[in-house]
């Protein structure tokens, strides 16, 4: 199946994306820089690009930037005038990133806040800055629930929550596992099931990343 699932993947990317330069030497600078290639397909940043459109995002917000592939595809959605924050714990990564970010013209739009991921939304919820309209929530699994409590304080009625990898090839309905992974996403849906803050569902996905999912949230 995996050969399969690689092919659609392929063909709808062929037919329904445009190549973009900036994107592409994102992902070969970020691999002669020995980034891990565990950014989002072209296909899936489309979708949150996509995302960005549906929701007239102004102000987005990244937990895990990479090297800003993601990034770039939520920063080219968004209006002359709009803002994307992106928190990246690894000095590296976010150097990488901010590179790829000027090289697409994003720089002025798109911060990349260096530092742990928990810090810098502490510091964003003390200074009480103005909620976000998307978030997509990408860095360590292990923290998701902690980084959904704190975009929940960053967010307004109508704010859209998306979390990277919540499936991860079917081990999230392991019960007992040991995968601190699988243990941080299995915390966050507990916690999904008791916020009345939320209204959420799951998006299965198969393709070049195997067999993964995002959750969906629309604060309420
Ligand atoms: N969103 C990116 C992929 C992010 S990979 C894309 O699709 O292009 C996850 C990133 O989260 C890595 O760069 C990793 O360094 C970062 N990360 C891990 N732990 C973190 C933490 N505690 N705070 C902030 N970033 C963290
Ligand atoms: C991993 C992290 C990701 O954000 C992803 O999309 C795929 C894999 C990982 O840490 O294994
Ligand atoms: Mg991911």
């Amino acid at each position: 199946m995996e050969s399969v699932w690689n092919e659609v993947d392929a063909y709808f990317e062929d037919h329904l994306t445009t190549p973009d330069e900036a994107l592409e030497l994102a992902l070969k600078d970020s691999a002669s820089a020995g980034l891990p290639a565990i950014n989002v397909t072209p296909l899936q940043g489309k979708f949150l690009a996509l995302l960005a459109q549906l929701c007239h995002a102004q102000r987005i917000l990244e937990i895990g930037t990479l090297g800003g592939y993601s990034a770039i595809w939520m920063g080219r959605a968004l209006p002359s005038d709009g803002s994307l924050v992106t928190l990246e714990i690894n000095k590296g990564h976010a150097a990488v990133a901010q590179r790829n970010l000027e090289r697409a013209g994003l720089s002025e739009r798109v911060h990349v806040v260096v530092g742990p991921a928990s810090h810098s939304l502490a510091h964003m919820i003390a200074d009480k800055v103005e909620p976000f309209d998307l978030v997509f929530i990408d860095a360590d699994k292990e923290s998701s629930e902690e980084y959904f409590h704190a975009s929940l304080e960053l967010s307004r009625v109508g704010t859209v929550i998306v979390v990277d990898n919540v499936v991860r090839k079917g081990a999230i309905v392991e019960k007992g596992t040991s995968d601190t992974m699988v243990l941080g996403i299995q915390r966050l849906t507990d916690r999904l099931t008791r916020e009345t803050r939320v209204t959420s569902t799951v998006i299965q996905t198969v393709g070049a990343k195997g067999y993964d999912g995002f959750i969906l949230a629309v604060v309420r």
